[in-house]
C-alpha cells in the first residue's frame, strides 16, 4: 500500500513523540511491505513564530492532499497567561478542525493491566474499564458567536447546534456501539440548556431505529461523578464539544497515565490522529515525554484510515510489550525509566 501521511508535530513535546510515531510507522511499512511517505507541516505556536498564522494555508493544503494526518500537540506558555494575545496557537487547532470538517473526536479509554496501580482510583474500580467518548468537535460554544459589549464589561460565547450537526455524530456513535456493548450514554444538560434539549430530541429519534442499542440519558454533572464512581458502566459516551473536552480530560486519568491515550478526529474526508496529552511545555526537549499515546495514535491511523488491522495490532502489541517489560518513561515508573527516544527504539524493535 502506498500512502501519504501529513505530519504536524506542533509544539512542546509534540515533535519528540511524533518522531517516535513516525519511526514506528516506518518500521511497520518495512515489515508489511508498504510505502508511507511523510510530509511535515507547521501548526500552533511554531507556525505563529514562522509565519504569523497558527494554521498556515500551506499546512491546510498539505492536509487536504494527504491520506491521513498525524498530529502532535499545540500550545505555548507564553500565550497562556496573556488574554490579550492577538493570535493564539489554539486558534490553529480550531481552524484546522473546522477547515478539514473534523466534526467528531473519538477518545477511547481503556486500562492496561500493569498500570492499574498507577491510577488515582482503586484497582477494583479501574480494572476492565473500556469505553469510548464521541465528542462533537466543530460546533457549540467553541464556534458560536463570541465577543464583548461595547463597554467591554460583558462577554458572551454562544452555544448553537443544528439538527444535522447532532445527527452526523450520533450516527458514528451508534455505529460504534453496535460493534461494542450496545450502549450509548448521551451526556448533556437538558435541564438547563436548549441546545441539550435539541440533542435529546435528535438522538432519541435516531435511537428509535436501533432497538437493540440501549440509550441512556445523563446530565453532565452526574456523568462527571459516575466517571469516577463506576467508569465500567460506560460503553459509548456521546456529547457536545465543551462537555466532551472536560469529560475526556477527567476520563484520561482513570488509566493511570495521560501518556497512554490516543485519539482520532474524523469527518468527511481526511482524518487526524493525536495523543490526547497536549504540549506539556515543561517537558519539551528533555527526552522524558511518554511516546506511547503517539504510537497508539499511529495504530489508530493505520486501522481507521487505511483499514490495516494487522499492522495496527502490531503497533499495539509492541507498545504492550514495552510496557510489560518495564521499558517506560518516568510518568509510569519514576525509578526505572528510559527516555522518549529509548522507549521509542524498544517499541520499534518489538514491531
Ligand atoms: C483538546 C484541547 C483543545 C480543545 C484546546 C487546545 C483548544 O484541550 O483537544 O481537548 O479544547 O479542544
Ligand atoms: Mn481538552
Amino acid at each position: 500500500m502506498n500512502k501519504k501521511i501529513a505530519v504536524l508535530p506542533g509544539d512542546g513535546i509534540g515533535p519528540e513523540v511524533t518522531a517516535v510515531a513516525v519511526n514506528a510507522l516506518q518500521r511497520v511499512a518495512e515489515k508489511f511491505n508498504h510505502t508511507f511517505t511523510f510530509e511535515e507541516g507547521l501548526v500552533g505556536a511554531c507556525a505563529i513564530d514562522a509565519t504569523g498564522n497558527p494554521f498556515p494555508e500551506e499546512t491546510l493544503h498539505l492536509c487536504q492532499s494527504a491520506d491521513a494526518i498525524l498530529f502532535g500537540a499545540i500550545g505555548h506558555p507564553k500565550y497562556d497567561n496573556d488574554p490579550t494575545a492577538p493570535v493564539r496557537p489554539e486558534q490553529g487547532l480550531l481552524a484546522m478542525r473546522k477547515a478539514l470538517g473534523l466534526f467528531a473526536n473519538i477518545r477511547p479509554v481503556n486500562t492496561f493491566k500493569v498500570l492499574a496501580d498507577a491510577s488515582p482510583l482503586k484497582r477494583e474500580i479501574v480494572e476492565g474499564v473500556d469505553f469510548v467518548v464521541f465528542r462533537e468537535l466543530t460546533g457549540g460554544s467553541y464556534f458560536g458567536a463570541k465577543g464583548r459589549s461595547e463597554d467591554r464589561n460583558s462577554a458572551y460565547d454562544t452555544c448553537t447546534y443544528t439538527r444535522d450537526e447532532i445527527a452526523r455524530i450520533t450516527e458514528l456513535a451508534f455505529t460504534a456501539a453496535a460493534k461494542r456493548r450496545k450502549k450509548v450514554t448521551l451526556v448533556d444538560k437538558a435541564n438547563v440548556m436548549e441546545t441539550s434539549r435539541l440533542w435529546r430530541e435528535v438522538v432519541q429519534q435516531y435511537a428509535a431505529n436501533f432497538p437493540d442499542i440501549e440509550l441512556e440519558l445523563m446530565f453532565v454533572d452526574n456523568a462527571a461523578m459516575a466517571l469516577i464512581q463506576n467508569p465500567r458502566r460506560f460503553d459509548v459516551i456521546l456529547t457536545e464539544n465543551m462537555f466532551g473536552d472536560i469529560l475526556t480530560d477527567e476520563a484520561s486519568v482513570i488509566t493511570g497515565s495521560l501518556g497512554m491515550l490516543p485519539s482520532a478526529s474524523v469527518g468527511s474526508k481526511v482524518a487526524l490522529y493525536e495523543p490526547i496529552h497536549g504540549s506539556y511545555p515543561q517537558a519539551a526537549g528533555k527526552n522524558i515525554a511518554n511516546p506511547m499515546a503517539a504510537v497508539l495514535s499511529a495504530a489508530t491511523l493505520l486501522e481507521t484510515s487505511f483499514d490495516l488491522m494487522a499492522e495496527g495490532q502490531a503497533l499495539r502489541n509492541a507498545v504492550e510489550e514495552a510496557l510489560n517489560n518495564g521499558f517506560v518513561t518516568v510518568d509510569i515508573n519514576p525509578t526505572h525509566h528510559l527516555g522518549t527516544r529509548e522507549v521509542g527504539e524498544k517499541i520499534c524493535s518489538f514491531v
